[in-house]
C-alpha cells in the first residue's frame, strides 16, 4: 500500500557533520502535524461518511502521513539524541485538538473540503521539496524526496476527488478560490506554531503563538526558492480551476515570492533564539 518504508532507508548513511541547526527544529515541529493525520482521516470518515471509497482512500492516506511523521521523528531523533519524539508528540496531541466527531465540513461543502485538502498537500510537496534542496545531510535529504512524492500524489488524490463532488456541488469559482487562499491563511493559525512549541520548547515555557510562529516561520520560509513557489502556484490554480501555466501564474507566482520573502523577514527580525530543550 505505502510507496517507501521506513526500515528501507538507509539509515547508516546519516551524516552528523551535515545536520543544518535551522532545518532539525522545523523537522521537529513537522514530523508533530505528520503524526496527528490519524486524527484528521477521522475527521474526513465523518465528513464522508456515505462515500465508502473515499473513505477508505483517507484512511490509506493518514497511515502515509503518519509515517511521514515517524521517519522526520527519527531522522531529528538521530540529529539531535536527546530529543523525544513520542514525549513531544505526546504534549502536542494534548493541546491541538481536531474535531474528530464532526459530520460535515468545516469549510461548508465536500468540494470545499477537498480544495482546502489540496492546498495541504500543496503546501507539504513544495515544503519537503524545498527541504530536500537546501539540505546537505544524505538521509534527511532522501526522507524528503520520498515525501514529497507521497504529497504531491496526495494533491492529485485530492483533486480527483474534488473535481467529483464539484460536478454534483457546482461550487462557484470565486466561492473555491475565497476557501482555497483562506486555507492558506491558515498556516499561521496555531497547528504550525503549537508544533514547534511542542517540538522545540520545554514544556515548562507557556506557549505563545506569535513566538513560535515567527521561529517556526522565519525557518521555513527561509529554505524556499522561486522554482517551489512557481511549481506550488501551479497546483494552487490547477485546485481552483485555472489554467497551471500561464502569465496569470507566473505573476501570482511572482508576487508570492515578493510577500514570503517580506514575510520572512519580519518573523526573523520578531525570532528569538531558541531555549535549550527540558
Ligand atoms: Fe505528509
Ligand atoms: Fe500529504
Amino acid at each position: 500500500m505505502k510507496h517507501w518504508r521506513i526500515d528501507e532507508v538507509d539509515w547508516t548513511r546519516f551524516d552528523r557533520s551535515k545536520v543544518d541547526a535551522d532545518i532539525l527544529p522545523i523537522v521537529k515541529a513537522a514530523a508533530m502535524v505528520e503524526r496527528n493525520g490519524t486524527d484528521y482521516a477521522a475527521y474526513l470518515n465523518g465528513v464522508f461518511a456515505d462515500d465508502p471509497d473515499f473513505r477508505q482512500a483517507a484512511d490509506n492516506w493518514a497511515i502515509e502521513e503518519v509515517q511521514h511523521g515517524d521517519a522526520l521523528g527519527k531522522w531529528a531523533s538521530l540529529a539531535d539524541p536527546c530529543w523525544d519524539y513520542e514525549a513531544a508528540f505526546a504534549r502536542y496531541r494534548d493541546g491541538f485538538h481536531i474535531d474528530t466527531e464532526a459530520d460535515a465540513s468545516i469549510r461548508g461543502s465536500r468540494t470545499g473540503e477537498l480544495i482546502a485538502r489540496c492546498m495541504v498537500e500543496t503546501g507539504t510537496s513544495s515544503f519537503y521539496t524545498a527541504v530536500a534542496d537546501a539540505t546537505a545531510e544524505p538521509v534527511l535529504q532522501h526522507i524528503c524526496r520520498q515525501i514529497a512524492a507521497d504529497e504531491f500524489r496526495h494533491f492529485k488524490l485530492f483533486y480527483d476527488h474534488m473535481r467529483r463532488y464539484l460536478a454534483r456541488e457546482n461550487l462557484s469559482f470565486l466561492r473555491r478560490l475565497r476557501i482555497a487562499a483562506g486555507r492558506i491563511t491558515e498556516t499561521e493559525d496555531d497547528e504550525l506554531a503549537f508544533a514547534f512549541h511542542c517540538a522545540n520548547e520545554p514544556a515548562a515555557r507557556a506557549y505563545a503563538h506569535e513566538r513560535c510562529l515567527s521561529a517556526y516561520m522565519s525557518r521555513a520560509i527561509a529554505h524556499y526558492q522561486f522554482r517551489h513557489i512557481e511549481r506550488g502556484m501551479g497546483m494552487i490554480f490547477k485546485a481552483v480551476g485555472l489554467p497551471p501555466r500561464g502569465r496569470l501564474s507566473d505573476l501570482s507566482a511572482r508576487l508570492a515570492w515578493q510577500l514570503m520573502q517580506r514575510r520572512q523577514r519580519r518573523f526573523a527580525e520578531r525570532s528569538e533564539p531558541l531555549p535549550l530543550a527540558a
